[in-house]
């Protein structure tokens, strides 16, 4: 049988900040991935590394200073990077929304839940269609149902709830108009780790009862691994790794991945020994001029300090390292196996990387 075409494809998208005043960041850099419907994805790596700007990046959610000079982003088979106004909120109906770890605080204090809802359903209504009071109430109740809330809630206002009822307020938000793609950007992370479980599996089952496709961005491999089918690791800007999540467990084939796996511990263990990963993650600001982690990586060879690997098939999935792949070996590389510092090379500018 035919694979199912993928909901979402996402080609050499680049983003990049431009304050008014300070510096440029090149915040995504070239990134290509794909998303088959149902599925369900995480995104990780170490902060600042570029996922919620990834993240705003597939739901059109970029705010200025924030731009995407190039890149393709393809939902459902229509090219949504170049919609705009009208035509791009009637895509967000039935199409992707984004539900953010300080969704639960952006509530109005002065409205109750239910219009909230009502706001959102009255927003996106489509030519003619009419919200009554009551459709209101009937739809609001049954959303709140999906996140486990009571139909009271409605009526009450945000700070009457705490902060596990409120993040439930906001997914129940992002799935009022039905989307089948929802990114959850550290839906989690401002919740204290009894609630933080209760509501992360809240959002697994729900991902499964209505099978949208779902992409769960977090610094906390732990989560990711435990909740998702599949894993994107990212780093320095770039997706370096993407495996399923059991093999990525067991079997990484990027360095970073590893080191950032090596940073959990079985709370079990007799002994727990914490790895870290030393030196600091690559200045965005700055061009790249090779694979992102050369600084930080124990295996890395002169090629790596200049030429950006490519992802590769390497097990069940893909990994961006000329070692791991055997594209950096010495012979290719003639008279080089030393460790060099990740930058640009002379000719490589920032323009002209980011024009490819
Ligand atoms: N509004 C902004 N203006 C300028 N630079 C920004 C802005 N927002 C983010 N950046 C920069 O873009 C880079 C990526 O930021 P982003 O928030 O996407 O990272 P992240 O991986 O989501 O981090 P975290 O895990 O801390 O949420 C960072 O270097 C950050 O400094
Ligand atoms: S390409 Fe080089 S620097 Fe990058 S992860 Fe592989 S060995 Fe390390
Ligand atoms: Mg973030």
């Amino acid at each position: 049988m035919a694979a199912a075409p993928p909901l979402l494809e996402a080609k050499d998208v680049n983003v990049v900040y431009e304050p008014a005043r300070g510096v440029r960041i090149w915040s995504v850099r070239d990134v290509s991935l794909s998303l088959a419907p149902g599925e369900f994805v995480g995104l990780v790596g170490e902060s600042g590394c570029g996922k919620s700007t990834l993240g705003f990046a597939l739901t059109r959610m970029l705010r200025a200073p924030a731009r995407m000079p190039s890149g393709e982003i393809v939902f459902d088979g229509q090219d949504i990077a170049s919609l705009d106004g009208e035509p791009l909120r009637r895509q967000r109906r039935g199409g992707f929304a984004l539900v953010l770890q300080s969704g639960m605080n952006a509530l109005n204090p002065v409205r109750t839940v239910g219009r909230h809802i009502g706001d959102i359903l009255k927003a996106h209504a489509t030519d003619g269609e009419k919200w009554s009071r009551s459709a209101i109430r009937e739809r609001g109740a049954e959303l709140l149902g999906k996140v486990r809330l009571e139909p009271d809630v409605l009526d009450r206002y945000p700070h009457e709830l705490s902060g596990g009822m409120r993040q439930r307020v906001s997914i129940a938000l992002a799935l009022a108009l039905e989307p089948r793609l929802v990114v959850f950007d550290e839906p989690t992370t401002a919740l204290d780790v009894i609630v933080q479980q209760a509501v992360m599996k809240t959002i697994k089952d729900l991902q499964r009862e209505e099978g949208f496709t779902a992409i769960l961005i977090s610094h906390d491999l732990g989560v990711v691994l435990e909740a998702t089918d599949r894993v994107m690791v990212m780093y320095g800007g770039e997706i370096v790794e993407d495996q399923p999540s059991s093999a990525l467990l067991t079997g990484p084939h990027h360095p970073y991945t590893e080191a950032l796996l090596g940073c959990y511990a079985d709370p079990r263990a007799d002994e727990i020994e914490l790895g870290g990963i030393p030196g600091t993650p690559p200045d965005l600001s700055l061009p790249a001029g090779g694979c992102p982690f050369t600084a930080r990586c124990p295996e890395a060879i002169e090629i790596c300090g200049t030429v950006d690997p490519e992802l590769t098939p390497l097990g069940r999935g893909v990994a961006a390292c000329h070692v791991r792949a055997g594209t950096g070996t010495a012979a290719s590389v003639p008279g080089t196996a030393a460790a060099v510092p990740h930058q640009a090379t002379a000719d490589t500018t920032e323009e002209n990387r980011h024009a490819r």
